[in-house]
């Protein structure tokens, strides 16, 4: 079995995997337990599964475990804890932006990739880059109440 180093969350991490073809997703659920990254579809087309990698929103069902060497890959686990949310987490929570919750996971980390390069976005952007999170509850609209949270407090 072969030893692939990755960088999770700041931390220098050795995952086991007798093939680097396995999606990272497994990785961080199966060898990290870092749980907060859903398995939806498997497929690339629910955005459950999103993480950041180098800063971008990257569907880890996708990205196999030797692509991901040597980048810097952020989970949901990595933005903030629970007496210290992230800014978006803290924002999901405050506007209730999920039902089930299963799709939260994406919707939080797409929305951190948004403001981090939009830190005023517009609830058309919001729109625009959500647009590839799926929601079955219709949670939505609460999500984009969640984003101008950020985005508006940022702006005053
Ligand atoms: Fe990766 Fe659906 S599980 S996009």
């Amino acid at each position: 079995m072969d030893q692939y180093r990755l960088t999770v969350n700041n931390r220098t991490v050795s995952v086991p995997a007798w093939d680097g073809t396995m999606p990272l997703l497994y990785a961080l659920r199966n060898e990290l337990h870092l749980t907060a990254t859903k398995f939806g579809c498997g497929l690339g087309q629910c955005g459950a599964c999103t993480v950041l990698i180098d800063g971008q929103p990257t569907r880890s069902c996708l990205i196999s475990l030797s692509n991901a060497v040597g980048k810097r890959i952020t989970t949901n686990e990595g933005l903030g804890t629970p007496s210290a949310p992230h800014p978006v987490q803290a924002a999901f929570i405050a506007e209730q932006a999920a039902q089930c919750g299963y799709c939260t996971n994406g919707m939080v980390m797409t929305s951190v990739a948004l403001l981090m390069s939009h830190p005023h976005a517009t609830r058309e952007q919001a729109q625009d880059a959500l647009s590839g999170n799926l929601c079955r509850c219709g949670s939505h609209e609460r999500v984009l109440k969640a984003v101008a949270r950020v985005a508006n407090k940022r702006g005053t």
